[in-house]
């Protein structure tokens, strides 16, 4: 059993899931990997070249960053935004663009636009919809879910939502519509602060390679 992950290699935190192939890609047209690596086994400690890969839940990688366990990771700003870690955020990786929206039915598109006191609203994102409601002074009572989001509003459980927007599939749907934005969101690098000054030969050059990658297209 694992306890403490190799101190030789840099320890990556990545989404599992929709993400995660396309930051490997991005890694490997870096350089930073030889191969891809393929989310084909069940297993959550990879040691890939240089690296000890961690594969995690989306919204737990600024977890294992900032409390170290991880030295860097992959994060989108929807999380960050969220759950706002301490963590360096030193590159725009580009991928998992999506759109931070409020929407609701159609029909309720005027209660929405009416300055309204106080709304029901259903997210997995309870800081983001706090924070965007409040700078609005509007009251908002906040119905937390996990997934699904868009059902709330068809079934009566809430009247609006706040969640990501990527194709606009999902709202389509399920007969919603988009009434405002609130803030594109991409996959970011982040960094542990102690990690980005301990080991800085290691993650400077990790960085620049992405950049590059980045630049060139
Ligand atoms: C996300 C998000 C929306 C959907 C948006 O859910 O919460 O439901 O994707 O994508 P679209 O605009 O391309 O339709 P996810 O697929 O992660 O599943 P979840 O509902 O279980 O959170």
């Amino acid at each position: 059993m694992v306890r403490k992950l190799p101190q030789d290699r840099l320890t990556v935190a990545l989404p599992k899931g929709r993400l995660f192939d396309q930051v490997i890609s991005i890694f490997a047209s870096a350089g930073i990997i030889e191969n891809l690596i393929k989310q084909d086994s069940r297993k959550l400690i990879l040691q890939v070249d240089k690296f000890n890969f961690l594969l995690v839940r989306a919204k737990d990688v600024p977890v294992y960053v900032e409390y170290g366990v991880a030295d860097i990771g992959v994060a989108g700003d929807d999380l960050l935004f969220e759950t706002k870690p301490d963590v360096y955020i030193p590159v725009d990786l580009g991928v998992g663009a999506c759109t931070i929206m409020v929407a609701g039915l159609p029909e309720d598109r005027d209660k929405y636009f009416s300055n309204p006191t106080s709304l029901k609203v259903a997210t997995k994102y309870p800081n983001i919809a706090r924070d965007f409601f409040g700078k609005k002074g509007v009251k908002v009572q906040i119905i937390e879910l996990y997934g699904s989001i868009e059902l709330a509003p068809l079934v009566g459980l809430a009247d609006f939502i706040v969640d990501i927007v990527e194709t606009g599939r999902t709202l389509r749907e399920n007969g919603l519509v988009v009434l405002e934005e609130i803030s594109p969101s991409s996959a970011k690098l982040i960094v542990n602060r102690a990690s980005y000054k301990t080991r800085r030969e290691e993650v400077m050059p990790l960085i620049e390679k992405l950049e590059n990658t980045l630049v060139k297209g």
